[in-house]
């Protein structure tokens, strides 16, 4: 069993903005969903956590290893899909893999050829092996991106918005590769979807202005709102006024107008109905309004 634990990290850029802001998580094996809007530091933290970056205070350790400490000890375990992987040279699957598994010390040529078979086959790339990766579609690179993170039996496994642009077909299929892959390692996934997270995860940790919001499992996180969500269909012309009286944690279009999600101790009346809340209430409940939940 591996343990990744992050405590207190922080960082400012020179810009001044605070993207991490006192961080602390514990992460075991499995898929790990860190959720969070756009900005709110996901990159940042994996970033810091592939020590591509240094964090201005804080620690992390995965086992034993000190991460920041011993960076080259990390680097031999950790797998790192980054949220821009888009350019690719003009080389075929196989090659690309070969390539990436030499980068990674892999020297010995017939355990290099075996280990990228393996990987093309698990990433169900086997067919288009020797077709230009230029030329693949989205989901198609994301999975090059999973093989080549999975190069080197990694412990940690990175992968930053892997599924952003992907067709409902190209996501199910990325979910099951990293489920398949996900059982025996730790796989840490950021994403804006909330989606992914109920797919995918049993732990998660919603973030939002560099800091961690929530940490738990997404049921838990579900269970402290039950009984406490409550939705109307209301005028578009309304909705500052509905703003002002009730906190509103989501506001969805449904057949034109906005279908409202507010969050109360009690029945709030006035025509509001009951609901059973979901992944989506939890996440937005915590990043607009995590002050009036605690
Ligand atoms: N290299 C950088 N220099 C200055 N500001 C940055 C840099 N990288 C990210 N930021 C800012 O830090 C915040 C967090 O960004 P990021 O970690 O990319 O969040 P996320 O991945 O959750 O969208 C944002 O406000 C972003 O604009
Ligand atoms: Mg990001």
């Amino acid at each position: 069993m591996n343990i990744l634990t992050i405590n207190g990290l922080s960082k400012t850029y020179p810009n001044g903005v605070k993207a991490l802001d006192n961080v602390s998580i514990e992460i075991e094996n499995g898929i790990f969903g860190l959720l969070g809007p756009n900005g709110a530091g996901k990159s940042s933290l994996m970033r810091t956590l592939a020590t591509l970056q240094e964090a201005d205070s804080g620690t992390a350790k995965l086992g034993e290893t000190d991460i920041f400490n011993d960076p080259n000890e990390l680097r031999k375990t950790l797998g790192y899909l980054p949220q821009e992987f888009g350019v690719y040279p003009r080389i075929t699957a196989k090659q690309l893999l070969d390539h990436m598994a030499i980068l990674k010390g892999i020297t010995n040529s017939s355990e290099r050829k075996e280990m990228v078979n393996y990987l093309l086959d698990k990433a169900n790339l086997y067919d288009v092996r020797n077709k230009s990766v230029k030329g693949f579609s989205g989901g198609m690179k994301q999975r090059v991106g999973i093989a080549q993170a999975l190069i080197g039996n990694p412990k940690l496994i990175i992968v930053d918005e892997p599924t952003a642009g992907l067709d409902p077909g190209e996501r199910n299929r990325f979910y099951n590769l990293l489920a398949d892959v996900g059982k025996e390692v730790i796989v840490i996934l950021s994403t804006h979807i909330v989606d992914d997270v109920r797919e995918l995860c049993t732990k998660m940790a919603i973030m939002n202005l560099g800091q961690i919001v929530y940490q738990g499992t997404p049921q838990n996180a579900i269970g402290e709102l039950d009984g406490k969500v409550y939705q109307k269909i209301v005028n578009r012309d309304e909705l500052q006024e509905y703003a002002q009286n009730y906190s509103i944690i989501s506001n969805k279009m449904s057949g034109g107008q906005p279908l409202i999600h507010v969050y109360n101790e009690s029945n709030p009346n006035n025509g509001f109905e009951q609901v059973k809340p979901n992944l989506e209430d939890v996440f937005f409940s915590k990043i607009n309004t995590s002050n009036i939940l605690v």
